[in-house]
Parts: C-alpha cells; sequence; structure tokens
C-alpha cells in the first residue's frame, strides 16, 4: 500500500486548519470529505484540495476507496459515527474528546472491542516529540518526584453559533479543552484518579464556559486544571516536582515558538525548543498509517486509553453540576 487514504466525515474547522496540514506532512491522501450539504462540500473539497465530495457520511464510511476515517464532528454526534465506521471495518480517528457521556464512550469501546478494528481518541500531543522528552525528563527523575501539574487551556469563542457553546452538540469548556490536562496527567501520573472537584461559570446554551478543578491521584499527587473559552489562548503548563519544575508553554499544540523549561534546585534552568516543526497531527497521523500499512504496532489506542479519560471527565462534570 502507499499513502493511506483518508476520508474525512464533516466539512470542520478542525480538518481544514490541523488534520489536513498534517496528513500532507506524514504522506497521506486525502481522498475525501463527506459533508450534509452537496454545494457546500463540493466547495470545501476544492478549497482544501480534497480529491473528491461525498454526500452524506454513511457514503464516506462505506467508499470502498477509503482506508481510514476522520471524524471530526461535534461531539453529541461522535458516538453514533464511530460506531459506524467501526463496523464497516475501517480504522476511526475520532476528534477528542471520544463521546461527551461516559456511557456513549462505553458503546464505542465495546463497539472496536467487538468488531477488532483499530480506533485513536485525537489526542496528537502524546505522539510528538516534546511531550517524549518530557516525559522521559519525568521518568529519569530530572525534577524528583513528580507532585502536582497545574495545566491551563482556554481561548476566546466569540461566535454564538460555535458548536462548543451548545448542550445539545455536548459542548462546554471541560469537554472542549479542559480534557488535554486530564490527558496529560494520565501520561504522567497514571490512568486512575481517585478524587475529583470541579466549577464552573455557566454561559452559551447552559455549557461550562469557564472550568477549574483538581484531580486527586495516588499519595496526594494531583492535577489542577483550569480551561475554559472566555480569554485569551493560554496552554501554559507546569510540572512540579520533588527537586524542581518542567514549564512547558505549550504541551498540547506546539507551535515554532515553542519551549519548555527544565528549572532543578541550585541549577541554573535550562530552556529547550520544544521542536515543533512539522504541524501538530503530524506524528500522530504518521503512527496511524504505519499501523495501516502494518509497519508499526499500534500505540495509545482508544481502547487502552479512553475510559479513563471518560471516567475523570464525568466525575469532574458531576461534581460541578451538582455544586
Ligand atoms: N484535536 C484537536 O486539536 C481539536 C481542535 C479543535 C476541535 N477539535 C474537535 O473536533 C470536533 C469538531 O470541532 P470544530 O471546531 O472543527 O467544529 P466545526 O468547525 O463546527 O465542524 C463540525 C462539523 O460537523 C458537521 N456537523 C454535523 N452536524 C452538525 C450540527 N448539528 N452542527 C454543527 N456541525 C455539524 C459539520 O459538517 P457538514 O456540514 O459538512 O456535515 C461541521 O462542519 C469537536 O469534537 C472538537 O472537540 C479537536
Amino acid at each position: 500500500m502507499s499513502g493511506v487514504r483518508w476520508g474525512i466525515v464533516g466539512t470542520a474547522n478542525i480538518a481544514r486548519g490541523q488534520f489536513l496540514p498534517g496528513l500532507r506532512a506524514a504522506g497521506g491522501v486525502a481522498a475525501a470529505v463527506a459533508g450534509r450539504d452537496p454545494a457546500r462540500t463540493q466547495q470545501w473539497a476544492g478549497d482544501n484540495g480534497v480529491e473528491r465530495p461525498v454526500t452524506g457520511y454513511q457514503a464516506l464510511i462505506d467508499d470502498p476507496g477509503i482506508d481510514a476515517l476522520y471524524i471530526p464532528l461535534p461531539n453529541s454526534l461522535h458516538a453514533e459515527w464511530t460506531i459506524r465506521g467501526l463496523e464497516a471495518g475501517k480504522p476511526v480517528l475520532c476528534e477528542k474528546p471520544l463521546c461527551g457521556r461516559l456511557s456513549d464512550t462505553q458503546r464505542v469501546l465495546a463497539a472496536a472491542r467487538q468488531t477488532g478494528t483499530l480506533l485513536w481518541e485525537s489526542f496528537v500531543f502524546p505522539f510528538q516529540p516534546q511531550m517524549a522528552a518530557v516525559e522521559k525528563l519525568v521518568a529519569d527523575g530530572a525534577i524528583g518526584e513528580l507532585k502536582e501539574i497545574k495545566s491551563n487551556f482556554h481561548f476566546m469563542v466569540r461566535n454564538p453559533a460555535n458548536i462548543r457553546l451548545s448542550r445539545e452538540l455536548e459542548g462546554g469548556a471541560l469537554l472542549d479543552v479542559g480534557c488535554y490536562p486530564v490527558r496529560l496527567a494520565q501520561l504522567m501520573f497514571g490512568p486512575h484518579h481517585e478524587s475529583a472537584w470541579a466549577r464552573a461559570v455557566v454561559g452559551g446554551d447552559g455549557v461550562d464556559v469557564d472550568t477549574w478543578g483538581v484531580l486527586g491521584y495516588s499519595s496526594g499527587r494531583r492535577l489542577m486544571l483550569s480551561a475554559g473559552m472566555m480569554r485569551s489562548y493560554d496552554t501554559f503548563t507546569s510540572l512540579e516536582g520533588s527537586n524542581g519544575q518542567i514549564r512547558v508553554t505549550n504541551p498540547f499544540h506546539p507551535g515554532a515558538g515553542d519551549s519548555y523549561q527544565v528549572a532543578t534546585a541550585g541549577e541554573e534552568p535550562r530552556t529547550l525548543s520544544a521542536g515543533a516543526d512539522e504541524p501538530s497531527f503530524t506524528a500522530a497521523i504518521r503512527h496511524i498509517d504505519a499501523v495501516i500499512r502494518g509497519e508499526e504496532e499500534p500505540r495509545l489506542l482508544a481502547v487502552d486509553t479512553s475510559l479513563p479519560m471518560a471516567t475523570a471527565l464525568d466525575d469532574l462534570a458531576q461534581s460541578f453540576s451538582q455544586a
């Protein structure tokens, strides 16, 4: 097989802005895009260099010319279309969070197990060189014992029609961006939290728009997260150890100007480049393509990572919805 032929389910902004640049850099083929409206889908395909527009998501899933599916639909539609893709035997990269509801996550993971079809939840940062370097520093004890992670993900949503402000589409800051600090904490502390506490400001169509909370792990280790859609872009994160800190300007989607700094007791802080010289999605798509071609064993599959993730998000959401 030469380039893996990807089909995109929905003419989403993230597909245009992040997935397609990553796909091209990884050597994959943008074979088709499906949308609900034929004229808009045709326009989108032409504007974004996708080979074929297809009307209707199911037609794309059933298309024999497609090897893998990317699903960047609103969160409330992830379960239905991911399950349909898995049942058709097509590997799926579904946008994060895998689902907005824990019960839907469980259904999707059951379908992945039952069909044996490959499924990834689109957290791309664990595949990137910066995160590999930070994980190695922590594992090697560069900052002693990791005790606490403080992690932000904020940005500004101005358009009231944005899917993130819709309750029906399962928007909200925790699901949209709060999931990133949670995923980071799971990489660093392990998958299972012991406690969850969160509070939120409600806005839009009844969703959390500015959210803060704590996930507790064993031995008092903790994630302090802050996530929202009401202030300027900020992804600053620090990993606090018994012997120092790692401060990361953008752990999640590092760009050319991003860096991380290692500061340990009694030494000059060292600032290292994030090394983000390719689009953010590239490393993840390169891996998935290699798995589909039979050249690599799959890593970070949803069946291995997404249930603890969804459980943590659900526990945090339960905490603020009951406040
Ligand atoms: N991994 C990341 O870095 C990252 C970044 C941003 C967003 N995301 C995730 O990607 C997903 C999409 O986000 P986005 O900002 O790209 O969304 P978006 O631009 O609003 O696109 C969503 C697409 O879903 C389709 N759709 C189907 N039913 C819809 C409905 N009822 N309302 C609105 N759209 C509907 C539309 O395509 P058609 O009209 O063509 O059918 C639309 O273009 C979300 O799950 C989000 O969390 C991930």
